[in-house]
């Protein structure tokens, strides 16, 4: 089977590349590689001719924007005429810092949600009506820290947050045309950090990192001098933000799982929770990455920063009860995994 896969150069992406590969699956990438980098993907099939398990590793790589609906159209065009049809999409291209978002919404919308309706149109055009998106925790609305569950009230507070929505509803209302039989799912990621336990793939930001994980491994490789905590009055037992954290090849795994559950239908509209339904405040994250490496963070505690949830914890029993799936990676691995990734790439991918 021949998926597509928008974005694929990305952190979540290459993980994810790496685990269709390593399933036997047929993959064809397209990237702008404005946010990502070529050697991700490189590195993937290291991976993979290194551990000697996949017979036949077939990836092609097609460096462009989704926006670029000729690009889109003659990719689809090729695989037909080869009679090899792209059947499934797994979508990842898009933007995705919070910030960045509310400073140029208009990027924003234009890349994640145009990008999306040239794909979907080109995809119904082929009659490829399998997808599997990239949606996000962030649409939800704060609920004090009770796990969130799909039905879950919809209110981002971002640019950002409000584009994985409209994809969301643009991508319900195709599941509605009638007379065609389309397969959707909805990954909402929470936060997904750590790294493939080789070190030879991650996260690699460009510039200085705003998530906290790859601001902790900076730190921890001497790139950046200290962390600052953002808050320490958060009504939590150690007075910081909670999150569920994620190991991205858990989340990578939940992709393909979620391919496979689609497939045993005919038509099929679901919204699932990828996370680890785990807490873990700020304070405990620096902890455990301090203990498992043995590497001190510096920080130092500042206001808490604008748009920022207190507890923001999966309730994921749907997805737990739907696919053949679990994370099967702890906090230590995230920790472990991911400090081996930065220290063994202090530049990341340069
Ligand atoms: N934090 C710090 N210092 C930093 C960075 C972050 O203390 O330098 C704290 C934040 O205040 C927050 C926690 O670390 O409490 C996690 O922050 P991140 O920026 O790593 O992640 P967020 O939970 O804010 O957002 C992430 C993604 C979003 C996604 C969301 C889904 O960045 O794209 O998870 O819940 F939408």
């Amino acid at each position: 089977m021949r998926v597509l896969v928008p974005g694929g150069a990305g952190f979540i992406g290459s993980h994810t590349c790496l685990a269709l590969l390593e399933k036997g699956y047929e993959i064809t990438v397209i990237d702008s590689y404005i946010n990502s980098h070529k050697k991700s993907l490189q590195r993937v099939v290291d991976i993979l001719k290194r551990n000697n398990k996949v017979q036949n590793i077939d990836i092609d790589i097609e460096i462009a924007d989704i926006r670029d609906e000729m690009v889109l159209d003659k990719l689809f065009l090729r695989y037909k005429d080869l009679g090899k049809p792209i059947q499934a999409v797994i979508h990842f291209a898009g933007r995705k810092s919070v910030k960045e978002s509310v400073l140029n919404p208009l990027l924003y919308w234009d890349v994640n949600v145009n990008g999306s309706i040239n794909l979907l149109r080109v995809m119904d055009k082929y009659n490829c009506r399998t997808i599997v998106f990239s949606s996000s925790a962030t649409i939800y609305a704060p609920t004090d820290g009770i796990p969130l569950k799909e039905d879950t009230l919809i209110k981002p507070i971002s640019p950002y947050g409000r584009t994985k929505v409209a994809i969301e509803q643009i991508l319900n209302d195709t599941y509605n045309i009638p007379l065609e039989k389309w397969k959707i799912a909805n990954l909402r990621y929470f936060n997904p950090i750590g790294a493939h336990y080789s070190g030879m793939i991650g996260e690699a930001p460009i510039g200085i990192p705003s998530n906290i994980f790859p601001y902790i491994t900076q730190v921890a490789a001497g790139l950046l001098d200290e962390l600052t905590i953002f808050g320490k009055d958060w009504p939590t037992f150690d007075g910081t933000c909670i999150r569920d954290y994620i190991h991205v090849m858990d989340l990578a795994e939940g992709h393909i799982a979620t391919l496979e559950y689609l497939n045993n239908f005919e038509e099929k509209i679901i919204n699932l929770n990828l996370g680890t339904g785990l807490g873990t405040s700020v304070l405990e994250l620096i902890d455990t990455f301090e203990q498992v490496n043995n590497i001190k963070i510096s920080r130092n505690f500042s206001s808490r920063r604008i748009g920022d949830s207190c507890k923001v914890i999966a309730d994921n029993y749907l997805a737990l009860s739907c696919l053949n799936w679990s994370p099967k990676r702890d906090l230590k691995d995230m920790c472990l995994d991911g400090w081996k990734w930065q220290s063994l790439n202090l530049k990341g991918y340069e």
